[in-house]
């Protein structure tokens, strides 16, 4: 039963292996031979709806939050579609300007977040759009009943409070929903299959992701003493720098900040100093040169460095810079494979802090009140 531990000491740990099997779950059934099918979305005109689509809007919090930002990255570089992305509690306090043929989607674990519910409310009580998709992980909660449309993440359940399965199901769910919008499009064809191919490569990348967990752990050890640190990435694994820093804060209680590579020299470059570990994301992708010089700032500082890098991205490990090397990914994918390694990171430094890592102090799993 998947309520239950087995051989794992936290339900955090159990979930964050159980990914290549939640990440082919979301998979199953939805890919044709080189497309999605679009009866994901559960509503027989889908196909027709995403068509019209001229705007999305994602609303969410917290962790699915971070999933949306990704998507945005993902769905502007591969349809035409302007994507906007907020978190509900502020979304649902300001005026909306009217907008044509918006879709506006939930993303959500529980599907009972009051926020993200209140936001749905209101767009649907001012018409604000054409339909409402939302990405959740509870068949029967009060998104999906509420929603046009629901694309089921299937992670299973997930007790732990810092989410993990839940985020990068989300993130497998955003690539479909990218490539159904593409199909409604009439994008190119090769284009679409290829991503469908790659797609099918995850669970096995998300498993030699895993593979890095003993190195990781011995990592870990260097972060137990520190109180702050900085998360870095550019592009969309921008977003996964700013999960990676939420997990850390969440469950080791350690304060960590995510950054756009490139701001650095516009504030958080007077924070650094050999006290302060530094995390980066750096998947060979189309903007590793620009981050590799925003390493070399960081280092001509005394900053110690923790880089998760492919071999293709050539970055030398020296006494202040560290190398965990992760797989080679395709491109779309790499947001996914590189959460893994940091979920990892914070739930090891969180035990070795002793602290409370399926129930980190004054969190909860799902917040159904304001
Ligand atoms: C809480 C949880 C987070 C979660 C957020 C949004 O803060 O502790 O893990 O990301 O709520 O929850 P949802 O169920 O809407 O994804």
């Amino acid at each position: 039963c998947s309520a239950e531990l087995g051989e794992y000491r936290h339900f955090m740990l159990k979930e964050i292996f159980e990914q290549p099997q939640s990440v082919a779950a979301t998979l199953e059934n939805r890919l044709a031979g080189d497309h999605v099918l679009p009866s994901l979305l559960g509503a027989p005109d889908a196909l027709e709806k995403l068509a019209q689509v001229e705007e999305i809007q994602i609303i969410a919090c917290g962790t699915s939050y971070h999933a949306g930002l990704v998507g945005r990255y993902w769905i502007e570089a591969n349809t035409d579609i302007p994507c906007h992305v907020e978190v509900a509690s502020e979304y649902r306090y300001r005026r909306q300007p009217p907008r044509k043929n918006m879709l506006f989607v939930t993303i959500s674990q529980s599907g009972e977040t009051a926020d993200t519910l209140a936001a749905l409310e209101k767009i649907k009580e001012n018409h604000g759009c054409m339909a409402t998709l939302t990405i959740c992980n509870v068949a029967e909660s009060s998104l999906t009943r509420e929603s046009d449309m629901s694309l089921m993440t299937m992670a299973g359940p997930e007790i732990g409070v810092a989410s993990t399965k839940a985020f990068t199901t989300q993130l497998v769910a955003l690539q479909l929903l990218m490539v159904l919008l593409m199909q409604a499009k009439g994008a190119d064809k090769a284009r679409v299959e290829q991503i469908t191919a790659d797609l099918r490569k995850l669970p096995a990348l998300i498993e030699q992701a895993l593979d890095l967990n003993p190195k990781i752990e011995v990592l870990s050890e260097r972060f137990i003493e520190k109180h702050h640190s900085l998360f870095l990435g550019r592009g969309e694994l921008y977003p996964v720098a700013m999960e990676g820093a939420l997990k850390l804060k969440e469950i080791s209680y350690i304060h960590a900040e995510a950054y756009p590579a490139g701001e650095l020299k516009h504030g958080p470059l007077a924070l650094v100093d050999s006290e302060m570990p530094i995390v980066t994301v750096a998947p060979s992708t189309g903007l590793l040169e620009k981050l590799k010089s925003n390493l070399e700032e960081v280092r001509s500082r005394g900053g110690e460095l923790y880089v998760f890098a492919d071999r293709e991205a050539h970055i030398k490990a020296d006494d202040s810079l560290h190398v965990l090397e992760v797989p080679h990914v395709p491109e779309l994918l790499a947001p996914i494979v590189y959460t893994v390694p940091l979920q990892l990171l914070s739930y090891h430094v969180a035990v070795q802090k002793g602290t409370d890592v399926d129930k980190p102090r004054n969190l909860a799993k799902s917040v159904t009140v304001e």
